[in-house]
């Protein structure tokens, strides 16, 4: 291992993690190029609703969207946090220009080679779109862009995502947000819905093993890129759902007694026999627990929009 070309967090995170009792790893390490490319096929899997259920909620809805977002006297500000390749985007950028709507569009992502991707390819698609992407973090591009009030923002942080925070943390990422808005600014939000429990322990258990493959992916990153000899058939890919509290965890169970060393951490772990690594929660909510995140918030609920099976809600707030 060549000391400097480790990743010096992702090593602190990993020795902190695994020393921890019981073990855990951080989910946002599974997005690297190859983490990447299996959640993409994550969200082709059959199994996996949430992205078809918010096209279809996007589709729907577009117009309706649009219209709500321009009920204002100065045109809107489209912030997209964690952009992606725009898959669901597209389809209300599609509506918004075919009705000449007057918005600029603020891709924001982490990852800039993500974001000159997309830039590229919607500048293709849309040439009169104003688009001005944001590389770097979302509390960053909210303090720089909060200046400008010529626009009404609307941020939309769609996916799921917030179901990557444990109820404590979603409410303390979203007053974070809710701070730096103005009045009358608007968030537009999707949320996946508690469900029949089978159907949500599905998604995160397919039957092509896509999902088994991202958890491992964790794994197979130390491996690589701090030298650790991790064994995959030494773990199980786990998957629970509480259906009382919403929290759909994955966790790596080993199947053995072992030990696994780290070179970059110059550091042996031991595994008892079942010993579960907690790796990630998706949480789910109801609609009751989806206002009371907006109320704790600040956020005032302007309106909900379901797919027709209600297994997702994109729901639109407002900075009152
Ligand atoms: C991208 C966080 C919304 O939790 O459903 C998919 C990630 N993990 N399958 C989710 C994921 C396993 C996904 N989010």
């Amino acid at each position: 291992m060549q000391i400097s070309t480790v990743n010096q967090q992702f090593a602190m995170d990993v020795a902190a993690g695994l020393s921890a009792s019981p073990k855990s790893l951080p989910a946002k390490y599974f997005y690297d190029k190859r983490g990447d490319y299996l959640f993409q096929q994550i969200m082709e899997l059959e199994e996996y609703y949430p992205t078809r259920c918010e096209y279809e909620i996007f589709d729907t809805y577009k117009h309706r969207f649009l219209e709500l977002f321009q009920h204002s006297d100065r045109p809107f500000q489209l912030l997209e946090f964690g952009a992606g390749d725009g898959y669901k985007t597209k389809v209300l950028l599609d509506a918004f220009t075919a009705q000449k709507a007057n918005f600029q569009y603020i891709p924001i992502d982490i990852s800039n080679n993500v974001l000159q991707i997309l830039a590229a390819d919607f500048k293709k698609r849309y040439p009169d779109l104003n688009i001005a992407p944001f590389n770097g973090d979302y509390f960053k591009a909210l303090e720089q862009l909060s200046e400008n009030t010529a626009y009404r923002k609307v941020v939309v942080f769609m996916g799921s995502n917030i179901g990557n925070f444990t109820r404590i943390e979603a409410v303390q990422f979203l007053r974070q947000i809710y701070q730096r808005l103005a009045k009358d600014d608007l968030l537009l939000i999707g949320i996946d819905l508690k469900k029949y429990p089978q159907r949500i322990l599905d998604a995160y258990n397919d039957k092509k093993g896509i999902t088994r493959d991202f958890n491992y992916n964790l794994l197979l990153r130390i491996n690589k890129e701090l030298g650790g000899n991790f064994k995959l058939e030494n773990f199980l890919h786990s998957p629970t759902y509480n259906p009382q509290t919403g929290d759909a965890k994955s966790y790596l169970v080993a199947t053995k007694d072992h030990e696994v060393y780290i070179e970059a951490l110059e550091q042996t772990f031991h595994f008892e026999a079942w010993e579960a690594v907690y790796t990630e929660i998706s949480k789910k909510y109801s609609i009751s627990g989806v206002e009371n995140l907006a109320k704790k918030s600040g956020f005032e609920v302007v309106n909900h929009f379901f797919d027709q099976k209600k297994y997702f809600v994109d729901s639109i707030w407002r900075k009152a």
